[in-house]
């Protein structure tokens, strides 16, 4: 057989197996003879129970033996010769053996096996038998499919010859080195995933990338493209479409990667019920992808959020109104209040004075505003217009009583502490006194309620005592403000409602709006 080259310059075999070295053909009719260079002798003809012996061209060991080893020739006529090295190498079960001086085994994939009967194939140095669906054998031959890098290294096949009832072992080994410029890998589709939903807005523009693996080295005959509802976007006369060059890289292993991205200019409803199919191909197969677009889940609820938050600002600026509403018109609100259920069912309190009035006094002579305030304003709208009774020291205590019980005793029979607060009440020890006591009197004892009236602007609280401190920041003062003293005899002036609010209930639902 023609075909199969077992005539090697070097020959490696194992020890124990059979081996047959061909001689080259050099004519038909010639005879040839092998010799063993070393001894020179002749390899006779096959006789019983020969172990080495040719016939015709081809020179047999059977099986082979360490002391084979050794420079074989074979002549015509000693003019034409070919030289044999045979290294016989001891056998190592389960081993495959590995030699350099074989030849290489190169190109596409195709080694051929130095036999006619191919029964095992096994792939060195492992010794594992070939598994895969890239590897297979036929006849004399493994193919390996699409081979690369990670399949070069030496190939042994190994079969059974049996020569006249006895069976022999016989292996070749092969090295397998690629030399595959590309080849190509079922293509495999990396990203997008199959049947992935990709979140769009309408009206806004959308990349989809898609990116394949296509094989070994750049690949001439590969593509990645993209299908709207099954027509390639290159045939779709729609430019919101447009498929973007083609970006192609190597990775790893020479692994060829393309990537081609189908842009879409503007989102539109019918996109929403499209199939975006994204095809990688070569010339092995193709493998396809399709993803489809919803709306992104933001944008869906962009509308009910707007609302949601624009309602709520409303509400917020509501409360907030209604707040700062009902920071204005509080007075209002309770006086009205006030005003509606006439609360008729006062109950005897055992108090006499709806207030006291702790004021600075004044030492020097000539008048001052606060007492103008105390004697004559304040009366006016609380007692004369309002129906209030107040107790004011100089007024309805005289001076010669037995001040502090005095004060003291009045000040039990008041519903209301009303504290004019000025820079000279806080100065003065007398008045701090009268302070003293009452809002001793009004926070550990009664609970009188206190109200605080800033007859001139204070500034900063830090001077006061604790207790007023206390008092201003529980519930503020109400201001004397210069517009007051334009129209002080108003009740319903801010400051008077105000006033009014944190006076206890009376008889009188309101106040009258004229002097007595
Ligand atoms: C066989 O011949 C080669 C050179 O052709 C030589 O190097 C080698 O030693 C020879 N082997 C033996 C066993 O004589
Ligand atoms: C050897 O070769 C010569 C010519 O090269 C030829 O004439 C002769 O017949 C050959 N001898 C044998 C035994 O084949
Ligand atoms: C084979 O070996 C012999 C002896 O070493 C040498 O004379 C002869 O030229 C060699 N033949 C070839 C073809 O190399
Ligand atoms: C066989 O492969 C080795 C390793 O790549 C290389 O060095 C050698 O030249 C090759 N031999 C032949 C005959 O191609
Ligand atoms: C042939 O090789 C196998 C292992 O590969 C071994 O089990 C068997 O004994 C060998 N047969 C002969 C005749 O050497
Ligand atoms: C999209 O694909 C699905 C499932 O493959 C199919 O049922 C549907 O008809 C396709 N839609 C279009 C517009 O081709
Ligand atoms: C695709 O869209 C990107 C921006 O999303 C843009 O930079 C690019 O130029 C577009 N390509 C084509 C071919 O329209």
């Amino acid at each position: 057989r023609e075909d199969v080259l077992l005539c090697f310059y070097s020959i490696d075999p194992m020890e124990g197996e059979a081996l047959v070295i061909k001689c080259p053909k050099w004519s038909s009719s010639v005879k040839v003879t092998w010799y063993r260079l070393d001894t020179n002798k002749i390899i006779p003809a096959e006789e019983e129970g020969s172990r080495v012996f040719s016939i015709e061209r081809f020179l047999w060991f059977l099986p082979t033996s360490r002391e084979d080893s050794g420079n074989y020739t074979c002549s015509n006529n000693r003019t034409k010769s070919y030289n044999v090295s045979v290294q016989v190498h001891s056998y190592k079960p389960g081993e495959c053996f590995q030699s350099d001086s074989l030849p290489n085994a190169t190109g596409r994939g195709k080694i051929v096996c130095p036999t006619l009967i191919t029964i095992e194939c096994y792939y060195c140095p492992d010794c594992k038998p070939l598994q895969g669906q890239r590897f297979f054998k036929k006849e004399k031959y493994i193919y390996i499919e699409n081979p690369r890098r990670e399949d070069d290294g030496y190939y042994t096949c190994q079969f059974i010859y049996t020569h006249k009832g006895n069976v022999f072992n016989v292996s070749a080994t092969r090295i397998f080195i690629s030399e595959v410029k590309y080849s190509p890998l079922p293509p495999q589709i990396i990203f997008p995933k199959n049947k992935e939903v990709i979140e769009a807005e309408l009206g806004a523009a959308l990349s989809l990338k898609c990116q394949a693996r296509l094989g070994i080295k750049k690949q001439p005959l590969a593509a990645v493209r993209w299908d709207v509802d099954n027509i390639p976007v290159k045939s779709l006369a729609c430019s919101r479409f447009r498929e973007e060059t083609h970006f192609s890289f190597e990775g790893h292993e020479h692994v060829y990667y393309e990537e081609t991205t189908l842009n879409i200019t503007e989102i539109k409803k019918e996109d929403l019920q499209s199939n975006f199919t994204c095809i990688a191909l070569n010339t092995m197969y193709n493998t396809r992808v399709t993803v489809t677009l919803q709306l992104r889940a933001q944008a869906k609820a962009a509308l009910p959020n707007v609302l949601l938050i624009a309602a709520s600002l409303v509400l917020l600026g509501a409360i907030a109104i209604s707040v700062l509403l009902y920071q204005s018109f509080r007075a209002d609100i309770v006086l009205l209040y006030r005003e509606i259920f006439q609360p008729y069912s006062l109950k005897d309190d055992g108090k006499i004075y709806d207030a006291y009035v702790i004021y600075p006094k004044n030492h020097a002579n000539e008048a001052n505003f606060v007492e103008y305030f105390v004697y004559q304003i304040m009366p006016e709208i609380l007692e004369n217009k309002c129906g209030y009774k107040l107790c004011i020291y100089g007024r309805d205590i005289y001076p010669g009583e037995d001040a502090a019980s005095a004060v003291e005793k009045r000040m039990q029979k008041s519903r209301r502490l009303i504290i004019l607060l000025t820079q000279q009440l806080i100065h003065s020890k007398e008045d701090a006194y009268d302070q003293h006591i009452a809002l001793h009197d009004a926070l550990i004892q009664n609970g009188t309620k206190v109200i605080l009236l800033e007859m001139e602007t204070i500034g900063t609280y830090g001077n006061l005592q604790e207790s007023l401190q206390f008092i201003i920041k529980q519930q503020g003062t109400i201001k004397w403000k210069e517009e007051h003293t334009v129209h002080p005899q108003s009740p319903n002036s801010r400051f008077w409602k105000q006033v009014r609010c944190q006076m206890p209930l009376t008889h009188r639902s309101s106040c009258s709006a004229n002097t007595r």
